[in-house]
């Protein structure tokens, strides 16, 4: 596939008006992306556990108006609208305009909600704009009903891409490669991949309870940290390593040695933070109580030998993963020792989903 794949020659159908509605889950990469080259590509590829409960779901109404030269919409969120949402969409508009034509043709209301809290510093920007590209991809369906649903996936998750990178591992599940790997097959720059090989029932159904331990705006958002890779004195080092990560979590997660998968996500959480502290400028993004949590979780698993671990994302947030089979004995030590860490001791309770979803209107 090439970008030029996604460039429709034309519609056999058209449309007036109509309104589609999507959910869509956030994601939590376990080999992580930091780095872009133009366009949004990866400089290196990554692999994510997509997520259940922690999800934006977006209606877009759309009605056909008179051809101008403009982006015509209005955004809402939990029913209130946000100009200040208008600018982020409007690049992206731009963005896609060549692989969705028909963007200029109508007005659209974009009507959205998350079901976590919009200030729990979880991003919702993996979930937002691939729960936005799908609701585009049904409309480019009832253009062309004749698209698969391999095309449908793999152009919503290219359009999700240019919204906001890591968004392309959400539209489906449940482990998804985004990044040309040599050993993987399928996976591609251009978009997320289902991740073609062998997963031992110890990672199916694996937890992930989320530690809100800032809820404020991150102070460097993920596009400046993106660009600090650029003259980054580790950057092919780093590129490198995440290629050589995933290239070991094939023989894990076949083997199901749940040991050598905690090594290797814990260090590219580590590592994702060391190369924002090595960057110029550099900053931090972990908290106090983030150290703390992890100093928690390494001693609660030296005590118990349980397989409880942690990942990071571009935050102060702490993900805690673990095995379902594992699950009320670690609850019990998250809610007993680790809540006490979180902000108002808040903490969300999620697992691997299985991506994007229709609803019916
Ligand atoms: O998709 P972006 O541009 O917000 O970048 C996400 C980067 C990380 O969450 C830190 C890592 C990842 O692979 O999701």
């Amino acid at each position: 596939m090439t970008e030029q794949d996604f460039i429709p020659k034309s519609y056999l159908k058209s449309i007036e008006n109509g309104s589609v509605t999507w959910s869509s889950p956030s994601n939590i990469a376990l080999v992580k992306y930091w780095g872009k080259k133009e366009h949004q590509l990866p400089q290196n590829p990554s692999i994510s556990f997509t997520l259940d409960n922690c999800k934006t779901v977006t209606t877009l109404s759309f009605s056909k108006k008179e051809a101008s030269n403009n982006f015509s919409f209005e955004v809402f969120l939990d029913g209130e609208k946000k100009e200040d949402f208008k600018p982020k969409i409007e690049t992206f508009f731009k963005r896609i305009e060549v692989y969705i034509p028909f963007l200029k043709d109508y007005h659209f209301v974009i009507e959205t909600s998350n079901t976590f809290p919009h200030s729990s510093g979880i991003a919702s920007s993996a979930s937002g704009m691939s729960a936005l590209s799908m609701c585009l991809m049904s409309i480019e369906m009832m253009l062309n009903p004749k698209l698969s649903n391999t095309f449908i996936n793999q152009k919503a998750s290219f359009l999700a891409r240019l919204g906001s990178g890591s968004a392309c591992r959400s539209v489906e599940g449940d482990l998804i490669v985004w990044g040309l790997h040599e050993a993987i097959e399928g996976s591609s720059d251009l978009f997320g991949t289902k991740y073609p090989y062998e997963v031992h029932d110890n990672f199916k159904n694996y937890q992930d309870t989320i530690l809100l331990v800032d809820k404020g705006e991150k102070q460097v958002s993920s596009t400046v940290g993106h660009n600090l890779m650029h003259n980054h004195p580790f950057a092919s080092q780093r590129f490198a390593q995440a290629n050589d990560n995933l290239a070991k979590l094939i023989q894990i997660f076949k083997s199901g040695d749940v040991y050598a998968f905690i090594e290797i996500i814990e260090s590219e959480a580590l590592t994702l933070h060391a190369m924002m502290m090595t960057s110029l400028p550099y900053f931090i993004l972990m908290k106090p109580n983030t150290l703390e949590i992890i100093n928690k979780i390494w001693e609660f698993r030296q005590d118990t030998g349980l397989p409880i671990s942690f990942t990071l994302d571009a935050g102060a947030n702490v993900h805690v993963l673990y095995p379902e089979k594992d699950a009320k004995l670690i609850l019990e030590f998250i809610k007993n020792e680790l809540v006490a860490y979180c902000q108002n001791g808040h903490y969300i309770c999620d697992k691997i989903g299985f991506g994007a979803k229709k609803i019916d209107n």
